[in-house]
């Protein structure tokens, strides 16, 4: 093809996917020149056809405007979408300053009333509040915790896991549970101890009594001569506080978590009344915690001598204490944002929690 007749052929081109208003205009120019039957695709094969001296010249040539083309339709179509975005943001502004037409007033989530409650009970027990990031690595998550990497406790907690970071040593994760707050407490203060530290926490998980991001509170005791029976009166005082009443009855039973030894698994008693469950007496039992005498390969990994040391811990589920004090059935309607659901649950900013005044509002 003569020199001319390929740089009109260009300048054509070039023009077409100037003017092209759309990303569906710019894809039939693509087609046209570059699509199985476009022009240029024609072109070059025309090259399996010719002497190999021709296809030294014509070949750079060929190719030469195929990259023009393409260059050009990527750049345009960077700048239609970009267009778009905008248009689409300008399109989607919202007037502040406008007057809503109902008045709305906000309410303090079920979640963060019960955060707000357990701050004032364990406060009032000599306990400060601790955090600790939500992204995690695997140590702090697990294998401080006495969970190695072979494990069976580490796929039972249906880890949401971060993709591999080039030069990373450890593996990055959400927190399964907020245990790995118990870690970083006991690495950055000096003993006697005695923490909660409430939280997000996140597992694949969902259903009515599950969601993917959950809360969870941690409590953590170290000091010397600490026995399960300061445990199990911790969780008493506490459990009686929380639910506001003197006829708490609470069952330990034995059970398993790495991280504990020996362990126990708490239920609360109910009584059933008018056909609903009410906290209390003891018809029934239902679990609320996790809990245990820390175990000493944690407190060693921590840098202390478990023979100098020891200590209790207990986990709990937050949204499954709300739910069982304020009476909500399906978990997943507390992250919903349903104004309804907020109105009916949520509490008054004015009724902070307190002991004497009561702490559920
Ligand atoms: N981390 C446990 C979980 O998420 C709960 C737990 C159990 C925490 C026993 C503790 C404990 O501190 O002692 O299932």
């Amino acid at each position: 093809m003569a020199n001319t007749d390929l740089d009109q052929m260009r300048e054509h081109m070039l023009a077409a996917i100037d003017a092209a208003a759309g990303l569906d205009a710019l894809d039939a120019v693509r087609v046209e020149a570059l699509g199985k039957q476009g022009r240029v695709t024609q072109l070059l094969k025309t090259l399996g056809t010719m002497s190999a001296d021709e296809r030294q010249v014509e070949g750079p040539r060929i190719q030469g405007l195929r990259t023009a083309v393409a260059d050009a339709i990527a750049s345009r179509k960077e700048t239609l979408e970009r267009a778009a975005l905008d248009a689409r943001l300008a399109g989607e502004t919202l007037d502040m300053t406008l007057p809503a037409d109902a008045p709305l007033s906000g309410t303090i989530h079920p979640v963060s009333q019960v955060m707000d409650e357990l701050a004032e009970i364990f406060a009032d027990l000599g306990f400060a509040v601790a955090t600790g990031p939500e992204i995690e690595d695997d140590w702090h998550n697990f294998s401080a915790l006495n969970i190695p990497e072979s494990h069976p406790a580490r796929a039972m907690h249906d880890t949401f896991y971060f993709p591999d970071q080039p030069g990373g040593e450890r593996k990055m994760l959400l927190r399964t549970h907020t245990s790995p707050v118990q870690i970083r407490t006991m690495l950055s203060q000096k003993p006697p101890i005695r923490i909660i530290a409430p939280g997000r926490t996140y597992r694949s998980d969902s259903d009515a009594t599950h969601t993917p991001m959950f809360h969870q509170v941690e409590g953590l005791v170290i000091d010397k001569g600490i026995t399960l029976g300061h445990l199990k009166w911790t969780l008493e005082t506490f459990l009686k506080a929380f639910f506001e009443r003197d006829d708490i009855t609470l069952r330990l039973r034995p059970s398993y978590f790495p991280f504990t030894e020996p362990s126990a698994e708490v239920d609360v008693g109910y009584t059933w009344q008018k056909g609903k469950r009410v906290i209390g007496g003891s018809e029934g039992w239902m679990e609320v915690l996790g809990s245990g005498m820390v175990h000493p390969k944690v407190i060693a990994a921590c840098g202390l001598d478990p023979d100098e040391w020891q200590g209790f811990a207990f986990g709990c589920g937050i949204d499954r204490l709300a739910m069982l004090k304020y009476g909500m059935d399906d978990l997943r309607a507390f992250f919903d944002g349903d104004i309804r659901w907020l109105k009916h649950y949520g509490f008054s900013a004015l009724d902070v929690p307190t002991l004497s005044g009561g702490v559920g509002a």
